[in-house]
């Protein structure tokens, strides 16, 4: 059982493809509350830093290009046993192997370009809504 808030970021693939809206409406639909959303472009060094722990993995330097190719919004989110459940509603990390109605599965194209981000446990949810919200933001 995880607490309840979360953080997801909608990826610059689903933003520039325009499914920033569609994907909200299915986070809604599945149970969630969008406490507090932004648009946000990442630099490359923010990128690194967010992704920090992957530092180091072949993937890394492909994961930060993308990452900074384009707008994203990211968002921080209330049910009861956020992360958990909402990782189960995004999906596996690739979409091809993603459940069928996942937001990966259906807004994905490949492990590489995912559509979105969901925090994978409590205390990474927290450091992410530091990360990208000031203290004054995320009064919730
Ligand atoms: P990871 O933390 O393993 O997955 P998740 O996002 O499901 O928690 O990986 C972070 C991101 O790195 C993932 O969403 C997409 C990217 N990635 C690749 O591009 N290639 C890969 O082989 C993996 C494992 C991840």
């Amino acid at each position: 059982m995880s607490g309840n808030i979360t953080f997801t970021i909608i990826k610059p693939d689903a933003v520039s493809k325009n499914y920033t809206e569609a994907i909200f409406e299915k986070i809604e639909k599945a149970g969630f509350e969008v406490l507090k959303r932004k648009d946000v472009c990442l630099t490359k060094e923010l990128a690194e830093n967010f992704y920090e722990i992957h530092k180091g993995q072949p993937f890394f330097a492909g994961l930060v290009e993308f990452m900074t190719s384009g707008p994203i919004v990211v968002a921080a989110l209330k049910k009861g046993n956020a992360v958990e459940d909402f990782r189960a509603t995004i999906g596996k990390t690739n979409p091809l192997e993603a459940a069928e109605g996942t937001i990966r599965k259906v807004y994905g194209e490949m492990v590489s370009r995912n559509a979105i981000h969901g925090s994978d446990s409590d205390e990474n949810a927290q450091r992410e809504i530091r990360f990208f919200f000031t203290p004054e933001e995320v009064e919730f």
